[in-house]
């Protein structure tokens, strides 16, 4: 796709100003459904078809230029007046048909051989209307599906689709983006120059390709995300797909999580990292001031063996899931306490619903910009503990050398 920089002298053709006119109501008026671009005759050879949409970012409406190319799709979002610079010189020059659907009219524009603009005007029908809105609203989730590392990643097909029994991952991948972003609206990172991520435990680095997508190309930032991971192999194949994808700062260290020296760190992420390691990156985060801490623990194998429950619950408990849970609660429970103690606000939910995965629990941590008095808090978790009989939690062990910030 042409750049914006290179958009040349605005339109003087009255048909084309009169189409752009009738463009820019629709978006502004919040009517337009979609601006298709084909027949495209120009340089690049590589694009086909271009096709345009309203687009919500950081609570700004813009528009989203999805150009579809012969080998993957881009994306690239802007602002009306930019768009409509860039358009002026696109169409007639470079795509000889555009349609423009709003949700009553549908206005298709053609550029004969000798450069003449004709338009043909005629009203939308209503199903028509209800589908491309149903269409854009499928788009506007978190994550945007022409992205180039999906189709890395196996997410999507060449065409650009999601590849069925990829749809937990993805749908995974859009609630994860979805709560990262709210975490960072509460901090200051979204206007900082560079931002540091450490995710541990990366695995096949879904959620580590995401994010860093997310901070470079939707905000715009200097990224800096390594994904540490035991296992050698995975590593080796992320940094591949990086490097292929020329992804210049997102990088893959093989390394355990309990050994691993980070410093600098502003988003610490931890998915479904086993047991304790969910600890030892808590501890991390929280040791390097990271303003956001993210977590989605799994297998909680530390309490259970310690649990003193009151004969009360004897009935309960009897059930092997039943203790299961109840340790599981409280692992999570104390390490929120924890983090609210070691000066974070810090909220336990629900990830995503238990019918796509059963890890389905996050704790997410945001830096506090006041301090608050913890001694409440301390108490509260030495009451838990001595109610449940608990020796040692890992997190509180590794935080002893720790000062609690409040
Ligand atoms: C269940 S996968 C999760 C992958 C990814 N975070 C996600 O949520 O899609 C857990 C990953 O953590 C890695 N892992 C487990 N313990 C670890 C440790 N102590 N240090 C680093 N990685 C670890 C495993 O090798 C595995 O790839």
């Amino acid at each position: 796709m042409t750049t914006l920089a290179s958009a040349a002298a605005p339109a003087t053709d009255p048909m084309l100003s009169d189409f752009l006119g009738l463009f820019s109501q629709a978006f502004l008026a919040g009517e337009l459904l979609r601006l298709v671009l084909s027949n495209y005759q120009g340089a690049d050879p590589e694009l086909q078809r271009l096709q345009i949409r309203p687009v919500e970012i950081k609570g700004e409406l813009q528009l989203s230029f999805l150009s579809q190319n012969r080998t993957f799709d881009t994306t690239k979002n802007y602002p009306l007046h930019e768009a409509i610079q860039w358009l002026q010189q696109g169409i007639s020059s470079d795509f000889r048909s555009a349609l423009l659907e709003t949700q009553s009219l549908e206005v298709q524009l053609s550029v004969s051989k000798k450069g003449k603009i004709l338009l043909n005007k005629r009203k939308t029908s209503n199903n028509k209307a209800q589908a491309v809105l149903a269409h854009n609203k499928e788009k506007h989730r978190y994550v945007e599906q022409s992205r180039p590392y999906l189709q890395a990643l196996g997410i999507t097909d060449a065409q650009g689709q999601i590849i069925p029994s990829m749809s937990k991952k993805w749908k995974q991948i859009n609630k994860f983006i979805e709560v990262l972003q709210k975490a960072i609206s509460q901090t200051g990172l979204a206007e900082q120059q560079a931002v540091h991520v450490a995710d541990f435990g990366s695995g096949k680095a879904y959620l580590t390709f995401a994010v860093f997508d997310y901070l470079t190309t939707i905000l715009g930032l200097k990224a800096q995300v390594t994904g540490v991971e035991l296992r050698q192999p995975l590593v080796d194949l992320c940094n591949n797909t990086a490097k292929k994808l020329a992804l210049n700062g997102l990088q893959f260290e093989q390394g355990d999580v309990k050994h691993f020296k980070a410093r600098g760190i502003n988003v610490m992420i931890a998915l479904h990292a086993c047991d304790t390691a969910t600890d030892y990156a808590i501890d991390m985060g929280i040791r390097t001031g990271a303003e956001i801490i993210m977590c989605s623990p799994c297998c909680h194998k530390e309490l259970r063996p310690q649990l003193l429950s009151p004969p009360v619950l004897s009935p309960l408990l009897v059930h092997g899931i039943h203790a299961g849970q109840q340790a599981e609660m409280l692992t999570d429970g104390l390490r929120a306490l924890l983090l609210e103690a070691y000066g974070y606000d810090t909220q336990v939910f629900e990830f995503i619903s238990l019918e796509h995965t059963s890890k389905n629990k996050m704790i997410l941590a945001v830096k506090r910009k006041k301090t608050k008095d913890n001694k409440a808090v301390l108490a509260q978790i030495a009451e838990l503990k001595a109610f449940y009989g608990i020796q040692h939690h890992c997190l509180e062990t590794l935080l002893q050398t720790a000062e609690p910030t409040s």
